[in-house]
């Protein structure tokens, strides 16, 4: 009975769940960034119980997620593509007060409310840094003086581009001409492009704004902000920031839930909103470019029974023009998809006029196409999913993956193959193959055939509803500690290996972390354990270095579990000082003989 994954050599770890980090026999892990972690040389040593909104804007922010590592030439004058040398790009999802500030919880919040200042260190706390990283003798290290370190928050001037750019229902008091806007929310997943950019995606906006939108005198905007579920309870953020209150400023939510454009070598540029990509949960967006092709990006909306997306370029992406390829994002087609019950699948177009996408249905134009993509997506029959996360292609095989975290509220009725299981707990992973050879499919054609490639949970489940399905070939393919849940997060490593991220293993008595995979082979679909959080903590953004030597790899939210942590020092992760709370961070892996993580 043989229970390894290939070409995977690691020695896997067990299941476990306390307050440390765990790693395979043979590996170390750089504590790289934390929350608070100094960009700037005038940022001095972080203080917690001293931090302003002033502070945090020149501090590595909070709840590290989606990780870009974009190459800087090494120092030995080395080409594009090192792997010592780099801006680690990671985005800063959401905060969680409770864990931030000293003495706040409930009872805090509830009698002395969310003070101005608390909202303004949040809102410099979320968003994007920008970090020049190295890898020295002792390990990995930020510069902390580089020029290219960048803060982008919910207060960095943005641009609005694409099909809904300039709209009405994005104008405001603040920006008449639907154009501009102040800072990105809710960053989760995201993307990187060849020209250089990297893309974030803007999830779960909604919980940013408060108000009740059953208040709100249009029709259509009464059901656009219910659908991102704002509510009157959501935090109090538009107490102290108007725009935050859709009483007052009722279009501010439609400037948010974009993919966003980051140039990360240019300090000075100015982020783009890329309205072509639809509006909704973003999980991230993922490019395919083939030269001389149109540009293919996929992505998910995290949300239950929400869809899986692709974009089309209108131009072909143009090796070395890279003057024009920044311009790919912004015009093209929309698609959503259709998984059918045998085993074939199609992209739906979501054009204005095309189809249900008519002023009968209360459509005026692509742009409300766009800012309503959901509402699209489910009229012109797109297969609603168990909320939709990373969706990536492997470089090697050129397939296309689909992470289903979960979804509670599918019924029996409800189910279908591509969503087999009601009140999907566990979550699955689907494979989606576009036409063509393997290692050269075309990514454009809308229509594919898809597989379940795993279905998240225990093998050995007492319950066949949530029973665990892995591998093909091979009888007992996965280890007892080789199971997962909810995958979240994927990223391929250059062999052509599969990394999952986890989100809720802790439902199952265990941490979240990595699991490594092959695709393709005896060992397809194998989970090898390779890393665990922290308790409290998922695991998010893994990326590797294009030489495979080292995983990046976000813990977020350690040591949460609702009350408020800050007094419990067992839980002080990753710095067990009595000085300071728990601490998401960034982690750079590699093994100790310098060889290919994985290998
Ligand atoms: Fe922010 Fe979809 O996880
Ligand atoms: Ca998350
Ligand atoms: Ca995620
Ligand atoms: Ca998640």
């Amino acid at each position: 009975r043989r229970v390894h994954s290939g070409n995977l050599g690691f020695a896997e770890i067990p299941h476990t769940l306390d307050a440390q980090h765990h790693l395979p026999e043979g590996y170390r892990a750089d504590i790289l960034l934390r929350w608070g972690d100094p960009l700037t040389t005038d940022a001095g040593k972080f203080a917690p119980t001293a931090l302003s909104a002033q502070e945090q804007r020149q501090r590595f922010g909070y709840n590290n997620d989606f990780i870009a590592f974009m190459p800087l030439p090494g120092e030995a004058g080395g080409a594009a593509g090192d792997s010592t040398r780099g801006l680690l790009c990671v985005n800063h999802e959401y905060t969680q007060p409770h864990l931030m500030f000293p003495g706040y919880d409930d009872e805090y919040a509830a009698t002395r409310g969310v003070s101005a200042e608390h909202v303004a260190i949040e809102q410099e706390a979320c968003g994007h840094s920008i970090v020049e990283v190295e890898k020295t003798a002792k390990g990995w290290r930020p510069v902390v003086d580089s020029p290219f370190n960048r803060r982008i928050t919910l207060h960095t001037t943005m641009d609005i581009i694409g099909p809904a750019a300039g709209d009405p229902r994005l104008q405001t008091a603040a920006d008449p001409s639907g154009t501009r806007v102040l800072g990105t929310v809710g960053n989760c997943a995201g993307g990187k492009t060849p020209w250089g950019t990297v893309l974030i995606a803007e999830e779960g906006f909604g919980g940013a704004f408060q108000g009740d939108p059953g208040a709100i005198a249009d029709p259509v905007e009464r059901l656009n902000h219910a659908a991102f579920a704002i509510a009157p309870h959501n935090r109090n953020w538009g107490d102290h920031d108007r725009r935050f209150d859709i009483g007052i400023e009722p279009r501010e939510p439609n400037r948010f839930g974009w993919m966003v454009e980051i140039d990360p070598y240019d300090p000075h540029s100015r982020p783009r909103k890329l309205t072509s990509l639809g509006r909704f949960q973003h999980e991230g967006f993922t490019l395919v470019c083939k030269p001389h092709q149109p540009a293919v990006a996929y992505g998910g909306d995290d949300d239950e029974d929400q869809f899986v997306y692709r974009f089309v370029s209108a131009e072909n992406y143009r090796p070395g023009n890279d003057t024009r390829n920044r311009n790919l994002l912004a015009a093209g087609v929309l698609y959503v998809a259709r998984f059918s019950d045998d085993g074939t699948g199609a992209w739906l177009p979501l054009v204005f006029g095309e189809g249900p996408l008519t002023p009968q249905n209360g459509f005026r134009n692509q742009a409300d196409v766009l800012i309503d993509a959901r509402r699209a997506a489910a009229l012109v029959g797109a297969t609603p999913m168990d909320r939709p996360e990373d969706v990536e292609t492997n470089p090697v095989n050129d397939c296309t993956y689909v992470m289903l975290t979960k979804n509670k509220s599918r019924t029996a009725g409800e189910t279908n193959a591509a969503n087999p299981r009601p009140r999907n707990v566990a979550g699955h992973v689907l494979e989606i193959v576009p036409p063509g050879e393997d290692g050269n499919r075309d990514h454009t054609s809308n229509d594919f055939r898809w597989y379940t490639f795993l279905l998240g949970g225990n093998p050995n489940a007492e319950d066949p509803r949530e029973r665990g399905a892995y591998g093909e070939e091979v009888i007992g393919a996965v280890s007892p500690h080789g199971w997962l849940a909810n995958p979240d997060n994927v990223a391929f490593d250059p062999g052509g290996n599969m990394w999952i991220a986890t989100d809720g293993c802790e439902r199952f008595g265990f941490h979240d972390g990595l699991w490594a995979m092959a695709t393709e082979g005896e060992f397809r679909a194998a989970p090898r354990h390779f890393f665990g959080c922290p308790r409290g903590a998922e695991a998010c953004g893994p990326e590797f270095t294009p030489d495979g030597t080292t995983l990046f790899i976000s813990v977020q939210h350690p040591a949460d579990g609702g009350r408020s942590t800050f007094d419990r020092p067992m839980h002080r992760w990753p710095d067990y000082d009595p000085a300071l709370p728990p601490r998401p961070a960034v982690l750079a892996i590699r093994r100790e003989d310098g060889g290919v993580v994985g290998s």
